[in-house]
This record gives C-alpha cells, sequence and structure tokens, in this order.
C-alpha cells in the first residue's frame, strides 16, 4: 500500500467501543449513562488512558480533565486535532462522541505503525461535558478559550453541583483553567468523526456523509411557581397550577416550530413538577426547552415567542415564573477549505461525496468558529441517536472510518 494511504482495521475498534460501552451500562435497557464528571466517566476516562499508553502514544491531561493521545509530528508546535467525547447523555447508545474519539485514536495508532512521521503533530482530544451536564461543548470551549473560572463556578448540573466543584472532586485543577487553552493558530485543522445522530444518510442510503454546517440551539429553563394545594378539594376555578401552564406552552413551542420552518425542531426534554405526587397541586414545575434552526433569525423568532406566551400563561394563570437559565450558540460552517480534502478523499474511497448540515452540535461547532475545520459522519442505521437504539453497521465503519484516518493522515502530513 502506498505511503499516502493507510488502512484500518475496524475489528479492533468496534471491540474497544464495546469494551468502553460497559462502563455505565444498564443491562435492562441496553443503555449507557456516562454523565460528565461523574463515577463512571472517571472509569472511562481510565480506561482510555490505559489504552493510550498501550499503544504507546503520548498522552495528556489538562487541568479541566481534557484527555489527549499524540503523535508527535516533525513540528511540534502545530496541531492537527480531532476528537470527540466519551461522556453521554442518560441512558445513550454506545457510539455517539465514542467514534470520534476511539476511531481518532485507532486512526493516529495506524498512521504511527505504518512508520509515517507526520510534519504536524496529532492530537486526539476527548472533551468534557460535551453533552451538557454543564451546559455542553464545556471541554471544547474552555480549549477554545471561550470559558474563564467564573464560568465554571456558575455552570450548575442538577444537584447544584457547580462544573469548578465537579473537576475539582475528579481530581483536576480548575484553578488553571488558562493552561488548558490551546492558542487558535498553532491549530493547522480540527477534524470530527461523528455518528449522523438523525436520519439523513439512511434517507440518503449512503455509508457517511460531510458536514457543511451546524444548526444554532437556544436553551431556556424555566421555573413555574404555582400555589400547593389538596387535589380533591380543591375545585378547578380556585387552583393555581403550574403543571396545566407548562403543558400550553410545551403545547405552544410545538405549534410555533412545526409553523417556523421544515428546519426548526422545538423539545422540552425535561419536565418535573415538586412535590411530584398525585394528590397535591404541584407548587412548581422545572421544564428545560431545546430549540433549533439552521436558520438563527427563525430560531429566534421561536424564543421570542415562547417568552412572550410564557409571560401571557403565567399571567392568565395566576403563575410566577423564572426564567433560571437561558443561551444561544451560533450559527457555524466547517471549512469550505477541509470540506475540499474530505470530498478528495471520500472519490478515492469510491463514496459520493454527500454534504449536509447537522441539526446536533458537537465540539467541532466550537472549533470551527476560529479553526479550520470538518466533520465526518457514519450513517446510523436506526436514524436514531441519544437513545440505547443507537446502531453502526461494521461495514458502514469500515469505510466512514478509512476515510476519516485518510483525511487526517492527509491534513497532518501536508507541509504548507
Ligand atoms: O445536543 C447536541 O446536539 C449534542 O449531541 N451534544
Amino acid at each position: 500500500m502506498a505511503k499516502d494511504t493507510i488502512s484500518i482495521d475496524t475489528s479492533v475498534l468496534i471491540n474497544n467501543i464495546q469494551e468502553l460501552a460497559k462502563i455505565g451500562k444498564d443491562t435492562k435497557t441496553g443503555g449507557i449513562t456516562r454523565l460528565a464528571f461523574s463515577k463512571e466517566d472517571m472509569q472511562a476516562v481510565e480506561f482510555l488512558t490505559h489504552l493510550i499508553k498501550r499503544y504507546g502514544l503520548g498522552v495528556k491531561i489538562d487541568p479541566c480533565g481534557n484527555i489527549y493521545a499524540i503523535l508527535d509530528g516533525k513540528n511540534r508546535d502545530s496541531y492537527v486535532m480531532c476528537g470527540s467525547h466519551i461522556d453521554t447523555v442518560p441512558n445513550s447508545g454506545m457510539y455517539n462522541g465514542v467514534l470520534g474519539v476511539l476511531g481518532g485514536i485507532e486512526s493516529i495508532k495506524a498512521i504511527k505503525d505504518a512508520g509515517i512521521k507526520p510534519e504536524h503533530t496529532i492530537m486526539v482530544g476527548s472533551f468534557v461535558d460535551e453533552e451538557g451536564r454543564y451546559q455542553g461543548l464545556l471541554g471544547s470551549r474552555i480549549v477554545m478559550g471561550e470559558l474563564n473560572l467564573d464560568h465554571l463556578k456558575n455552570f450548575y448540573d442538577g444537584e447544584g453541583r457547580s462544573a469548578y466543584q465537579a473537576m475539582k472532586e475528579c481530581g483536576y485543577k480548575p484553578d488553571n483553567i488558562s493552561e488548558a487553552v490551546i492558542p487558535h493558530d498553532r491549530i493547522k485543522a480540527f477534524l470530527e468523526f461523528h455518528i449522523d445522530s438523525g436520519p439523513i444518510l439512511v434517507k440518503e442510503n449512503l455509508a457517511c456523509g460531510i458536514v457543511e454546517k451546524f444548526a444554532a440551539p437556544s436553551f431556556l429553563r424555566l421555573l413555574i411557581k404555582g400555589i400547593q394545594a389538596h387535589a380533591g378539594a380543591t375545585p378547578m376555578d380556585m387552583r393555581h397550577d403550574p403543571v396545566m401552564g407548562a403543558c400550553e406552552l410545551a403545547n405552544f413551542v410545538e405549534q410555533v416550530a412545526k409553523k417556523s420552518s421544515p428546519s426548526a425542531v422545538a423539545t422540552v426534554g425535561y419536565i418535573n413538577a415538586s412535590p411530584g405526587v398525585k394528590n397535591i397541586i404541584p407548587s412548581s414545575v422545572q421544564m428545560h426547552f431545546d430549540i433549533r434552526d439552521y436558520d438563527k433569525f427563525a430560531r429566534d423568532d421561536i424564543l421570542a415567542s415562547l417568552i412572550n406566551k410564557i409571560h401571557k400563561v403565567c399571567w392568565t394563570r395566576q403563575l410566577e415564573f423564572e426564567i433560571l437559565e437561558m443561551y444561544s450558540l451560533e450559527p457555524v460552517a466547517c471549512s469550505k477549505k477541509i470540506i475540499k480534502i474530505i470530498e478528495d478523499v471520500f472519490r478515492k474511497f469510491n463514496q459520493t461525496p454527500f454534504k449536509l448540515t447537522s441539526g446536533a452540535i458537537f465540539d467541532s461547532a466550537t472549533f470551527a468558529k476560529y479553526v479550520d475545520t470538518g466533520v465526518i459522519f457514519v450513517r446510523c442505521k436506526t436514524s436514531i441517536s441519544h437513545s440505547p437504539e443507537e446502531l453502526v453497521d461494521p461495514t458502514d465503519l469500515e469505510v466512514a472510518l478509512n476515510i476519516f484516518a485518510n483525511t487526517l493522515l492527509k491534513l497532518s502530513t501536508e507541509t504548507s
């Protein structure tokens, strides 16, 4: 095989994915739960660092817990980066994020085993809290210098623990957050390998695709307060029931998103009534909204209508509300230059270089704001991600990973 091409045996990768999937697995549902900075996440960190060392690669853990597998290039101050995450949402599948980390490690091992010394040092990152226990894309935002110590102290999980505390409890040194930042001008390119989190590649009947741009999400955490009272003894016209207000809002946001545009999506992924028993009209409800569209203005319109509706519903039902947290990300595009390089590798492997937009966001959406970034998707056979139903066909994985590894090889061996 020519030195400008490497070949990867995916059976080793599949075995590693299955081994990692044992950590945090619920044997009843088959789902995996490895929330960022949890006991399970730390076991996965141990698995990962052990694997990196066993492969004879360099390993580095930054003060906030981002882990790197490193293959030194001729130039130690210029990096081609790739990576993803090993934390999961609750009851997740085994491929989301993991593919990018373990696939990246397998790729640089193959480059090393082929006796190739790249021009640029290759760093495969495993970035902390991609999935949003504390806001999301946390590790990549730290690495790109978007966050400081105050952010870490003010991002909380559902139990009221801050990201700062969580890092400390895991033995990291978040006070040294500035040491986790990588200067943008040292990064020649960032590449991510990820499962297609939706149905696009299945519909197109393609094993893999190239991400052109990401949708722009907005997140809102809302607390609605009513008056706690007896469920049997309180007449309907004397109630201040926050659950009924929450239902109205959930229904509203669904309708607005459906009318807005075919690419708009709105989700109420969390709703929790307190105290939460059948014979009490609840005192309060917390609900979390996730609103996304490729079109930032359409997304902002949905958000504005929702906020307007929150005021109206709470006024009419005589409820109080508090917006606990609200933030939005901007839509971001991958680099045309990197897309062109990926397209060439697709053709080399006789694959259609199909381009798509991603409704899901990943660490690459952070990197894309500052450095040339590309993303390669592999088809999810069930079209379902963030669920134990996630499934990647080994044949798809074989072709997609080899395209990814060879793109990485090309980027890291270019002298320009
Ligand atoms: O929420 C997302 O799109 C990603 O999976 N973190």
